[in-house]
């Protein structure tokens, strides 16, 4: 029988029974740097990024990678390359950023709970800073005034694929509110910092255009009443589908009613105001799977637990949200098909990829792939149990590239200090 599970994207296929992912098969990508791996798909980034770009029309246009969804240098490579700009959390995304290539003036930091040694370091950079709270706000016009600033808002919308995403609304810890608004201009007077942007991320993982368009209306109105705007940025949040009855994001429905929102916003405002999408996940999600090994069959009274080399360590997703991937028998094109639960090495019961799915059955030495882990897979990744991360590799039509070794015991240990007690 053949797989259950549909590859749905790209050009991921069964080649002499073996999954083939960007034209490399998964057994020789392993035999040549280990397991577990993650690999990524040059041809289905780009594909992603294309996408979005023609899906809106309204111009001056920008794309913000969202580089929290995977950090890794060459990937942010591949995004500058192909003209991205990023959204940028912490120091250390923009100590990255200019590895990768990007000058200040391609970033917008937007932090929560930023230190004042934070604020500091940016400014230093000279990168734009979008103000999470009024505590923020007043400690930087104190030291830095006469500067250009963005303000990230919570409109009262949120929404996301799961409570702890939802980063819009009463319980969210994200943006300067409505009621703040005031103090926000008043700080902004008495420094002197001009508001040229406006932002808002209400969540992420969003599948429905209507969320997206509805929550930029209060946006809109709010921005009609700063005179110094040269952008709006409306958040990352595009969801991908990552089980087979999700629906892919109407990018058609949503493309057409931001450009007719934006259109009717700029001819009321009176100027042409850039638009800025920040996505993450949209972006690298459906380019990357993890590609583990079972090592252990065990049957139950209740279950079959297909045990492998890797864990929630190296992917939190299904613990974190009950997330699901889809997960391929990578070896195995045809065979029986048993509802197995796919469990890591951990010591920890709820270390598991699935609770149960309708598989392939698998044998020990098959390696499964586990997709659509691009995003927040390698990024959320954790050396818990001291048990190291995978390597990562870029596949791009048929050929492979180390682009992250694999972590080491040694790199671990190697932060101890040599205390004598
Ligand atoms: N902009 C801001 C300010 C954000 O906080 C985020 C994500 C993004 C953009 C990009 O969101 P995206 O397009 O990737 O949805 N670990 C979770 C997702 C957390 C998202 C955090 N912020 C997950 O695995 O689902």
């Amino acid at each position: 029988m053949n797989q259950p599970t549909s590859l749905s994207v790209n050009s991921w296929d069964f080649r002499s029974g073996v999954l083939h992912v960007g034209g490399c098969s998964v057994s020789d990508l392993i035999s040549e740097f280990g397991s577990p791996l993650y690999v990524y798909d040059r041809a289905v980034m780009e594909g992603q990024f294309e996408v979005l770009r023609k899906a809106i029309s309204y111009r001056p246009f920008r794309l913000r990678y969202a580089c929290k969804a995977n950090g890794n240098l060459t990937i942010l490579r591949i995004f500058r390359e192909l003209g991205a700009h990023l959204d940028v959390t912490s120091p250390g995304e923009i100590v990255l950023a200019e590895m990768a290539g990007f000058h200040a003036e391609h970033l917008l930091f937007t932090g929560s709970s930023v230190t004042d040694e934070e604020l500091a370091f940016v400014e230093r950079k000279g990168v734009l800073i979008n103000f999470d709270s009024i505590s923020q706000l007043r400690r930087y016009g104190r030291r830095f005034p006469h500067r250009d600033i963005c303000l990230r808002l919570n409109l009262d919308v949120g929404a996301g694929h799961h409570e702890h995403v939802i980063t819009g609304g009463p319980d969210s810890k994200f943006g300067i509110t409505a009621e703040d608004l005031p103090d926000a201009r008043q700080l902004a007077r008495q420094f002197d910092l001009r508001i040229v942007g406006l932002h808002q991320h209400i969540g992420s993982g969003i599948l429905d255009a209507q969320i997206f368009l509805r929550a930029v209306e209060p946006l809109l109105e709010v921005a009609r009443d700063f005179e110094d705007l040269l952008f709006l940025n409306v958040g990352g949040g595009l969801g991908i589908p990552y089980a087979p009855e999700d629906r892919p994001l109407d990018l058609a429905e949503l493309g057409e009613g931001m450009t007719r929102l934006c259109e009717s916003f700029c001819r009321s405002y009176g100027r042409r105001l850039r638009l800025e999408l920040e996505p993450g996940r949209f972006l690298v999600g459906p380019a990357g799977c993890l590609l583990t090994r079972v090592n252990t069959v065990k049957r139950t009274s209740k279950h079959v637990f297909a045990g492998t080399d890797s864990g929630f360590n190296h992917l939190i997703r299904h613990p974190l949200y009950r997330s699901y991937h889809r997960i391929i028998n990578a070896t195995r094109e045809d065979g029986p098909v048993r509802r197995v639960a796919v469990c890591g090495n951990l010591c920890e019961s709820g270390d598991l990829f699935t609770h149960g799915r309708e598989i392939i059955e698998p044998r020990e030495g098959d390696i499964l792939a586990i997709c659509d882990a691009g995003a927040y897979g390698y990024s959320m990744s954790f050396p818990y149990n001291m048990r190291p991360r995978p390597a990562e590799v870029l596949v791009d039509e048929g050929r492979a590239w180390l682009i992250r070794r694999r972590e080491r015991i040694e790199d671990l240990v190697a932060l101890f200090p040599p205390v004598a007690i």
